[in-house]
């Protein structure tokens, strides 16, 4: 009945005895070929497929493709259902839930007869989640992107997702756009199958997979509906099994080199800052020595080659048309590390050997960058002395460098209160300020920190001013925008302490975040403040609550750090 077979499966599926009856029998009842027990690889196919989750809507007919190509090889295909969060409907935030789909990943591939597992993942949190649970129990494992949506069409323009949203708000608000324009609007921007088309997370993480070599070469770029996706699908169904008989593992794919390629990457697509907290978690996963320094170190003079939104002006299909990624790596080849391992069995730079850009303008070559600094700066300081984050390609080049009044807002109930009333002391030169949007205060640390400037100052044909806050935004805002202070204001970090008035200075060159108010004062201030009441006192908001380290340590939870490998749990009966 049994091959001879290192392979944990074989201890569910290959014992002749009453506990290879239970995993058998009860299997045969989906119809399953005798052989499949033979001692052949079982591979995960482990999926984000749900209605709710609608970028990942697709998924349940990629993985019969996924499937198609593990038969192919020789191995056993089994797909199941994980956690799937979708990003425009999950509230309070998507972000509260990536640890616990991480942790539905990690302990299924744990407690079942897996050898080996294919990601399926699509909209921002379903790919660094699943990443995450897969690292902590290191199998060989391969990511597989649902891929973009095509490109929006709407009266003759193109649409990118997420990017005309508050734009046809304002003018649905003025009259300008009536009721039925606007739903026109909605179907238009989403017409297909897939995710964002813009350079927001999803798309981001997908990149920052194929950057590490976790997933075939143009796993990235290639539409949803393209039906060179269900090959790519295909093709990665085969290479896992190989995978697994070769013991190719994720942490030997997923090394420090692997995610340095992957900060270089992120600032040559002009990447989401989303990018930041999910691999330095992910990192965490795998025991990796990898930090906030890291990103500054590598990534932030890096230039923008992309010419894509928000950065730029085409969307995801011309990038693949254009040569996709790999183009672009090439292209960057020279800041990354060439001699990386990839799941195709070969080395990053021997994958890119055949990469060609076919298109200058979508693709610009390193002489030509559509902005010469595309990376992530890290700033620190008394505001933020564990680190905050700032995206310069995406701020105003007269900001980068400021000092101004501080007007300050508790909360985003606070600030939705106070933002437009007319009877607000701001104006441009102020620093606008917002605590509890971080991963404890929140909860979840949300996509807010790119407040809407108030309505006052919009009026006079202000678009930009420098924002503090300790939480996210979203891969497809813009602005001179601070986020990610660590440590938080709700667990007592300076940026609890800001008052109205206060002095702060920006200065991105130099990496600084300054609050202008003496020690002194500051501790005075900090023996007066009192700890917000928590969100939650049950459930899983508590365990979010009580476990959730800062941002500068990825968001994960402390129990989460580190993994617990593939070992065969005990037997149940
Ligand atoms: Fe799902 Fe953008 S909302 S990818
Ligand atoms: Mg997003």
């Amino acid at each position: 009945m049994v091959k001879t077979s290192k392979l944990r499966s074989t201890q569910w599926f290959g014992t002749p005895d009453k506990y290879g009856f239970y995993a058998r029998s009860w299997m045969k009842n989906q119809g399953i070929l005798p052989e499949m027990f033979d001692g052949r690889p079982v591979i995960g196919i482990c999926n984000t497929w749900s209605e709710m989750s609608p970028c990942n809507a697709h998924l349940r007919a990629l993985a019969e493709h996924v499937k198609k190509g593990v038969l192919l090889a020789g191995g056993f295909p089994v797909e199941f259902p994980v956690m799937s969060v979708g990003e425009p409907i999950t509230r309070p935030t998507a972000m509260i839930y990536r640890n616990l789909m991480s942790m539905d990943v990690e302990e299924t591939l744990r407690a079942n007869p897996f050898d080996g597992v294919v990601l399926l993942a699509g909209c921002d949190k379903t790919t660094p989640a699943l990443m995450m649970g897969a690292a902590s129990v290191d199998l060989p494992t391969i990511l597989v992107s649902g891929g973009p949506m095509l490109n929006g069409r709407f009266r003759g323009k193109q649409l990118g997702s997420g990017t005309d949203v508050i734009r046809y708000d304002e003018m649905l608000q003025t009259g300008e756009m009536s009721l039925a324009e606007f739903q026109d609007a909605e179907a238009a921007m989403s017409r297909s199958a897939g995710s964002c088309m813009t350079m927001g997370t999803a798309s981001t993480m997908a990149s920052m997979g194929e950057a590490m070599g976790l997933a075939l070469p143009q796993n990235a770029n290639i539409p949803a509906v393209d039906s060179r996706r269900a090959v790519l699908a295909a093709e990665s169904g085969k290479r896992i099994v190989d995978m697994v008989l070769q013991d190719v593992k994720m942490s030997k794919i997923v090394t420090k080199a692997a995610l340095e390629n992957a900060v270089v990457v992120n600032g040559g697509i002009g990447g989401s800052t989303n990018a930041v907290v999910h691999l330095i978690a992910l990192a965490g996963r795998l025991g990796i020595d990898f930090s906030l320094d890291d990103w500054d170190r590598l990534g932030k003079d890096i230039p923008c080659l992309l010419d894509l939104m928000p950065s730029g002006r085409f969307l995801m299909e011309e990038f693949y048309y254009a040569g996709g990624l790999p183009a672009l790596m090439k292209e960057l080849l020279p800041y990354l590390q060439g001699d990386a391992l990839t799941v195709t069995g070969n080395t990053l730079a021997e994958n890119l050997a055949a990469a060609e850009c076919f298109d200058t303008e979508v693709i610009r070559p390193l002489d030509r960058p559509l902005k010469p600094r595309g990376g992530i700066a890290v700033l620190r300081g008394n505001l933020a002395p564990d680190g905050a984050v700032i995206k310069p390609s995406a701020a105003s080049p007269e900001l980068m460098q400021h000092r101004g009044r501080a007007v300050v807002f508790e909360s985003m109930p606070d600030f939705k209160a106070r933002i437009d009333d007319p009877d607000l002391d701001v104006d441009e030169s102020c620093v606008l300020v917002l605590k509890s949007a971080g991963p404890v205060g929140y909860p979840g640390m949300p996509e807010v920190g790119n407040m809407t400037l108030p309505r006052k100052l919009l009026l006079k044909g202000v678009r930009d001013m420098v924002r503090i806050s300790d939480a996210r935004m979203s891969g497809t805002a813009f602005g001179t925008v601070v986020l990610h202070v660590a440590p938080e204001s709700a667990v007592g970090g300076p940026l609890a302490l800001v008052r109205d008035g206060d002095m702060i200075e920006l200065d991105v060159d130099a990496g600084r975040l300054h609050l202008d108010v003496s020690a002194e004062e500051l501790a005075i201030r900090k023996a007066a403040w009192a700890a917000p009441k928590p969100h939650y006192d049950r459930g899983y908001g508590r365990i979010f609550i009580d476990n959730v380290m800062q941002a500068d340590k990825g968001v994960d939870f402390d129990v989460l750090v580190g993994g617990s490998g593939d070992g065969v749990p005990a037997k149940s009966v």
